[in-house]
């Protein structure tokens, strides 16, 4: 046997979660939830939502400010009741432009400029002549004291914008808001992207207790039957990319070190789509620098932190041809990797498929660990409502959840299924805004 599938087998060892470890990583997480509701130290921040699940019966034309990270978009949305919605008008814009003519999430950017760029992409939706109530969508940990009011904990996903610290995020927007003389947008809510997904999901069905986003970022949020705050239900948001009883290895460790903020989201650096692909590039430099990957003229381009990212891992698993050429043609095309080997694709293409299924199985045993918290007799469906890219797009990453839960529930009454929420981070931001006016009417 060559070096090569030597190291792919060890690799194979290091990076499989076994079932066994499903349900040891699915209790550990149950306790750290525990440990947080009741207010002890904990990776889960548990932040309260001040919102339960919807009652369906909310209609009305919003507008839904979703800002993730990579984009920030705005929806005209018209609840219609009963699960149903129109999006009436969508924008989109990326906060960073890919000509480097302006880029908002950089530590040149201060939240008053973030905020004005955000303001100005809603001015292209709204008419002067009509009041528009908003829902924002932070998708970031926030302290909240009301549904319409909260402060930035902490960035992640690599985000640095300055001036944040300490101030109301709602008062922030208004405030820009003012600036492009938009006083007839008028911010109702603020959730996080997952308490949207589950309140869309919920608004359609309502066996939906777990609402999740595997995207650029990653995290959870369940409905807790007795909220620490309230004593009833109410959504939490997890947090849970903090998530730190884990199976880490080396590549981890060196990913997390030349981070933005090591030690902090380590479960989210080992499965989101803005991390993934640097896994599987820091594992490939390692093979390279151990002369286990043939010397092709360029690979010294992987030595490019942040090279590749989840688009480029569905590619690398995508490639069933004999040879492997979609992925030689990508090599050379893209990255200017010339004459690789079939071994050096075969070994990309694995371990671009150890690190996803590895993500997939630690997102599922979360989940698991959720259930066995709301449900300890593991006897009722659960219906677990993901949005991001991961879940929608990377081959094989909705089965293998899927797999993991159900080898996991096998024997015991309970059920889960999942299923994708797409534009949930939005729409939930709409559904907040219809509930925050009926309470206060
Ligand atoms: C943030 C979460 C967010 C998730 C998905 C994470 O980095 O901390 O608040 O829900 O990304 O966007």
């Amino acid at each position: 046997m060559s070096n090569l599938s030597t190291e792919l087998q060890a690799l194979t060892l290091q990076l499989t979660i076994l079932p066994e470890q499903i349900n040891k990583i699915a209790d550990k997480f149950r306790q750290t939830m525990l440990d947080g509701l009741a207010g002890k130290d904990s990776p889960l921040k548990m932040l309260p939502s001040y919102l339960s699940k919807p009652s369906r019966n909310e209609t009305g034309t919003f507008l839904a400010l979703d800002f993730g990270g990579t984009n920030v978009r705005v929806l005209l949305t018209e609840l219609l009741g009963q699960g149903i919605f129109n999006v009436e008008a969508r924008i989109a814009s990326r906060l960073k432009d890919a000509d480097g003519h302006y880029n908002y999430i950089s530590d040149q950017s201060t939240a008053d400029q973030l905020f004005d760029f955000i303001a100005m992409q809603i001015a292209t939706i709204v008419k002067p002549d009509a009041n528009y109530p908003l829902g924002h969508t932070f998708s970031f940990p926030i302290h909240q004291t009301g549904l319409n009011t909260g402060t930035l904990i902490h960035w992640t996903k690599e985000i640095e914008t300055t001036g944040m610290d300490g101030n109301d995020i709602t008062e922030m927007l208004i405030a820009a808001l003012a600036r492009q003389k938009l006083t007839n947008v008028l911010p109702q809510a603020i959730i996080n992207d997952t308490v949207g997904a589950l309140l869309t999901a919920a608004y359609i069905d309502q066996s939906t207790t777990i609402g999740s986003i595997c995207g650029t970022g990653h995290n959870t949020a369940y409905i807790e039957p007795l909220s620490p705050l309230t004593k009833a239900p109410m959504i939490i948001n997890l947090e849970s990319g903090n998530f730190d009883q884990l199976p880490f290895t080396n590549y981890d460790s060196q990913l997390d070190a030349n981070s933005e903020r090591p030690g902090a989201q380590p479960l989210e650096k080992m499965v989101s789509g803005h991390y993934i692909g640097e896994i599987v590039r820091i594992i490939a430099c390692n093979l390279f620098d151990a002369s286990l990957l043939s010397t092709s003229p360029g690979r010294n381009i992987l030595t490019t932190p942040y090279l590749l990212n989840g688009a480029h891992l569905s590619l690398l698993q995508e490639d069933d041809t004999e040879e492997l050429v979609l992925i030689s043609n990508w090599l050379e095309g893209s990255l200017h990797i010339t004459n690789s080997s079939i071994e050096d694709r075969k070994a990309l293409k694995t371990i671009a498929a150890l690190i996803c299924a590895r993500s997939a199985r630690l997102v599922a045993a979360t989940y698991l660990g959720i259930i066995k918290h709301i449900d300890p007799n593991l006897e009722h469906s659960h219906n677990i409502a993901i949005d991001g890219s991961l879940y929608e797009k990377m081959p094989g990453y909705a089965q293998d959840i899927q797999i993991t839960l159900d080898q996991a529930l096998d024997g015991t009454a309970a059920m889960a299924t999942t299923t994708l929420t797409k534009d949930g981070s939005g729409i939930g931001a709409a559904i907040a805004t219809a509930i925050a006016i009926n309470m206060k009417s």
